[in-house]
């Protein structure tokens, strides 16, 4: 009740993990489309360089070839947007078979990129236009990472599906299906289940998340200090910092291939845990109740570290 009342959403499915999450929004778009379409419209369509879990299906899922070596034969029914690229998406769209779209706003894994919002509203559109279910994998960036509680929030679109876990149990295995009008009447009991979802240490640690997420200013103060963050770390003015970007508490700083992981070892050394994000950048996943004392502590080792 209290993600949906906060969300415009319907419905909630309670998981265990993200990866269990997404495979449940794979399920519900596909009943979805074969209630009203038959068996046929199967397909999901995810991006490039996505990245959705580590069970077979969300393997597949995730549009980055390095994660599917060596865990072959898949089930088949996806297939590869490049991010960002209309054309692309508008064909992809296009084919009949296509049930569902699932994408991270920002692809975290592979280099904390938020995708272009022209591309998000056109895949929104299109998918609503051709009965296509909009998923939102919100794992990452759910919960208030990015400064609202869900980062399609900022987007300026309502997906049909949103699946969202890490934070939402603040160190409790939990994971969470957000269901709109669409898709919320799609399972029947016996579709779907799982023995441990939505049980009792897990749900009230869900609860005691939201009470402190939902405090007044508590999210206005997450995009205050990942401003404040960033500009920091641009500020240091470091020959080795190419990009700096993200949103909220979830940033990228590109700092090539050849430096990342002797920085990521040397900000450890000095108490700053940080981690990989693609090939050449570093990820900061900071709480959510960091200090802005303890944003400076962390400059200060980026200081010492980056050259
Ligand atoms: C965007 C995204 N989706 C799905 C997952 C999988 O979540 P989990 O590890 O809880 O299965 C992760 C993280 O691991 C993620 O970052």
């Amino acid at each position: 009740e209290r993600l949906a009342n906060s969300t415009l959403m319907e419905k909630v499915f309670f998981a265990n993990s993200g990866a269990e999450a997404n495979e449940g929004m794979i399920k519900i778009a596909r009943k979805y489309s074969a209630d009203q379409y038959g068996p046929e419209r199967t397909k999901i369509l995810t991006l490039k360089n996505s990245f959705h879990g580590r069970t077979v299906a969300t393997l597949e899922a995730t549009g980055q070839d390095k994660f599917h070596q060596n865990f072959y034969p898949f089930t088949g029914g996806f297939d590869y947007v490049e991010a960002n690229n209309i054309e692309d998406l508008k064909q992809k769209m296009a084919d009949p078979s296509v049930c569902g779209i699932m994408m991270e706003l920002i692809q975290g894994e592979s280099g904390v990129r938020p995708l272009d919002p022209v591309f998000v509203r056109e895949a929104a559109r299109l998918a609503k236009e051709n009965d296509i279910l909009f998923m939102a994998d919100e794992v990452q960036t759910g919960i208030g990472r990015t400064g609202s509680l869900f980062c399609w929030q900022q987007y300026g679109i309502q997906p049909d599906l949103v699946s969202c876990a890490k934070a939402l149990g603040g160190g409790v295995p939990i994971g969470a299906v957000l269901s709109g009008d669409k898709a919320a009447h799609v399972l029947q009991p016996g579709d779907h289940g799982t023995t441990f979802g939505g049980n009792p240490l897990a749900a009230s640690a869900a609860k005691t998340v939201l009470d402190i997420v939902d405090q007044p200013d508590f999210l206005a103060d997450v995009k205050d200090k990942g401003d404040y963050f960033m500009n920091s770390i641009r500020a240091l003015n470091k020959r080795s910092v190419q990009d700096v970007r993200g949103m909220g508490l979830m940033i990228g700083i590109q700092v090539g291939a050849d430096k990342v992981m002797d920085y990521l070892k040397r900000l450890q050394n000095k108490g700053v845990l940080a981690l990989k994000a693609g090939t050449d950048t570093i990820r900061l996943l900071p709480p959510l109740i960091i200090t802005k004392e303890e944003i400076d502590q962390a400059v200060k080792a980026m200081n010492e570290v980056f050259e």
